[in-house]
């Protein structure tokens, strides 16, 4: 198992496919640790727009995830995690439309990628660990018992992130928030340095049709067959 016998769930897929709903699901079932890896790259962007520092400053940005003063701070394990950056709750800023635009930009980089890998893996802490990203499975927990990969059709997440920012009293456009996912999508997957992909083993899930209730019983049901529950 990946970090000595703490087993790791990775869950990898592209922006809206439900990952973060179901890892936050999960964890809390499980009782486990849960690392939103991309809040990390979230907090980069919103430190380097802050500290003037350009979203194609590969060395400025790489220095300032080395040094990031984040902390994650979650009641129990499982529970959602408020984002404190340098003392200051930062969580809904790292929610918004423009925090992800920031998260894809600085995410390109190979120097901060490298720079977030040591903090990532030390989540791995008992009684285990959901890691939600992009390259859990493939990069950063590359021996993971389990991986899943869970995807949707790109109009499918747009009409849920519609539903979920009209919910939060957001003015915003469908067809403008299906061009910025198509855009994520691209971006994520045809970077150079560790693209979005199903890792080789991958158990891969399509939740465009499938309630999230039955993704999380098919992925309790994988974590039974594996014995890691
Ligand atoms: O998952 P989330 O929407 O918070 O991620 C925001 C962006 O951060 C993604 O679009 C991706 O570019 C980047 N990311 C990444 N690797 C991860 C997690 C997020 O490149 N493990």
């Amino acid at each position: 198992m990946a970090q000595g016998s703490v087993p790791v769930l990775t869950i990898d897929g592209p922006s809206g496919s439900g990952k973060g709903t179901l890892a936050q699901r999960l964890a809390r079932q499980l009782g486990w640790h849960l690392l939103d890896s991309g809040a990390l790259y979230r907090v980069v962007g919103l430190a380097a727009v802050e500290q003037g520092v350009g979203l194609d400053d590969e060395t400025g940005l790489a220095a300032i995830a080395e040094h990031l003063p984040i902390c994650f701070a979650a009641s129990a394990p499982g529970e959602p995690a408020a984002v404190i950056l340098d003392g200051r709750d930062i969580s809904k800023d790292v929610r918004s439309e423009q925090a992800g635009y920031y998260a894809s930009r600085v995410a390109v980089f190979e120097a901060v990628r490298n720079a977030l890998q040591a903090r990532q893996r030390a989540f791995a802490q008992p009684p285990g660990l959901v890691a939600d990203g992009r390259d859990m499975g493939t990069e950063v927990f590359p021996d993971a018992p389990l991986k899943v990969y869970l995807t949707a059709s790109a109009e499918e997440r747009a009409q849920r992130r519609y539903k979920q920012l009209k919910n939060k009293g957001e003015n915003v456009s469908l067809a403008t928030l299906l061009e910025d996912i198509r855009a994520r999508d691209k971006r994520d997957s045809e970077r150079v340095v560790a693209p979005l992909r199903p890792a080789p083993d991958a158990h891969i899930i399509d939740s465009t049709v499938l309630p999230i209730d039955e993704v999380e019983q098919q992925v309790l049901g994988l974590l039974r067959a594996r014995r890691m529950i």
